[in-house]
């Protein structure tokens, strides 16, 4: 995949002169385009080591580590399944499981239409009324396999009327 014809180089380097003078600059950098992008692009690795004086090795090695940070472009929608204890007492075990079936991926994978990037996620905030996930900004409470089939659809079909 060419990621470097999908996204504007300045974008980058905006956040880095931004954060660069911060004690422990790192994350923010990186925070800040994946919040502007949607995930850390490939060339944008070399930008943030020449501006903090590492090496290139050292900042993939941070990206990797933290599962929060993105390495390719998500699809339209974010989907994140909360696996902390209690949404696991009220069965997201057996939604995860649904859903990886029913989307054709595993977690920190997007769908091969593009529309879902699924996440694991620990704790929405919601706990008694789980299983929870979000989807984008939306926490959504009690979901069962026929509820997320609902909402896939619902997500569907608002790509395709937005294509
Ligand atoms: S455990 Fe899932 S929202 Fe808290």
């Amino acid at each position: 995949m060419n990621q470097s014809s999908n996204w504007d180089p300045q974008i980058a380097q905006n956040a880095i002169d931004e954060l660069k003078g911060q004690p422990g600059a790192l994350l923010p950098i990186l925070h800040k385009i994946q919040n502007i992008l949607g995930y850390i692009p490939k060339d944008s690795i070399p930008m943030i080591a020449k501006a903090l004086q590492q090496t290139s090795a050292e900042i993939h090695g941070v990206v990797s580590f933290y599962h929060h940070f993105r390495t390719s472009p998500p699809g339209k929608h974010i989907l994140q399944i909360c696996r902390a204890e209690a949404c696991q007492a009220r069965g997201s075990r057996q939604l995860e499981a649904h859903v990886k079936d029913s989307l054709k991926v595993d977690y920190h994978a997007t769908t091969a239409d593009n529309t879902f990037t699924l996440e694991p996620v620990y704790c929405l905030g919601n706990c008694t009324n789980g299983p929870n996930i979000r989807v984008d900004d939306d926490i959504i409470a009690g979901v069962t396999s026929e509820k997320f089939d609902v909402i896939k659809e619902q997500k569907n079909t608002f790509v395709v009327e937005l294509a």
